[in-house]
């Protein structure tokens, strides 16, 4: 049975003592959760050792990271191995969401490599996609989405794919308040899901855990969760605070 996972992708959000707080009401509002759904908190690379300390032990609740370095070790200042992280207690990484993709120049030959570390490392990816308006506007989002799947994932072997969990993030609806409709979300889901089951076959793709982000909200969560493809969410302005997360992830627990 696939996963269902609500993941909170802080950003560049919050002082060490904020997250702090945070994680704890989150800790302690958390609803009881069956081994299939999970949270995962994305904090900011300076949080990781904090955030992983605060919930260690806890079942279902999973720190993650929202980027790491495409290369192991080196001459790379300032940034971040995918062993560091594994080192730190992380078990999840964003990989490619499309800030990191449009203001670091991030492109689908760097998340192959960044990807790679990631699965090497022993960590499981969020792989994120997603088009912005003009390909919307011109309705090809669903040749723009395959394109970024098969030149990201596709290199990865049946037994990788089980530790990949892909986020499709319309970049039109990340934090502009205009969320996907359900249908547009299922709609995307469902492609996504067909383009992995002819590459890898139906059973792979069954597995294949499909979240969606972008404006997502308690009030809005349910309907977008209860479409068929939709695994869950990765929640930005939304997961910084503990009741409105909070609600997201009950969405996901009904
Ligand atoms: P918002 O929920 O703020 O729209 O952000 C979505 C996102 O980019 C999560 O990665």
């Amino acid at each position: 049975m696939r996963k269902k996972i609500v993941a909170a992708n802080w950003k560049m959000n919050l002082t060490l003592e904020e997250g702090k707080t945070l994680v704890d009401n989150i800790i302690a509002g958390q609803p009881a959760l069956s081994a299939t759904k999970k949270i995962v908190i994305a904090s900011p690379y300076v949080h990781l050792t904090q955030t992983a300390a605060q919930l260690n032990g806890k079942d279902n609740i999973h720190v993650g990271a929202q980027n790491c370095y495409s290369e192991a070790s080196g001459a790379y200042t300032g940034e971040i191995s995918a062993g560091m992280l594994k080192s730190a207690g992380v078990e999840y990484v964003i990989i490619g969401h499309s800030e990191r993709r449009e203001y670091f120049n991030e492109t689908n030959t760097m998340l192959v490599k960044k990807t790679d570390q990631a699965l090497n490392n022993g960590l499981e990816v969020i792989f994120c996609c997603g088009e912005p308006l003009a390909i919307r506007d011109a309705d090809t989002q669903n040749t723009y989405v395959e394109k970024q799947i098969k030149e990201g994932l596709f290199h990865l072997s049946n037994e990788q794919l089980k530790h990949v969990v892909i986020a499709y993030e319309p970049i039109w609806a990340i934090g502009t308040g205009r969320t996907a409709s359900s249908q547009q979300a299922q709609d995307m889901h469902n492609h996504i899901r067909n383009v992995i089951a002819a590459q890898y076959g139906q059973d792979a793709a069954s597995y294949l855990t499909i979240l969606y982000g972008g404006s997502c909200k308690p009030s809005n969560a349910a309907e977008l969760f209860a479409c068929p493809d939709v695994d869950g969410g990765l929640i930005g302005g939304a997961s910084l605070k503990a009741d409105e997360f909070l609600g997201i992830v009950s969405a996901m627990s009904n």
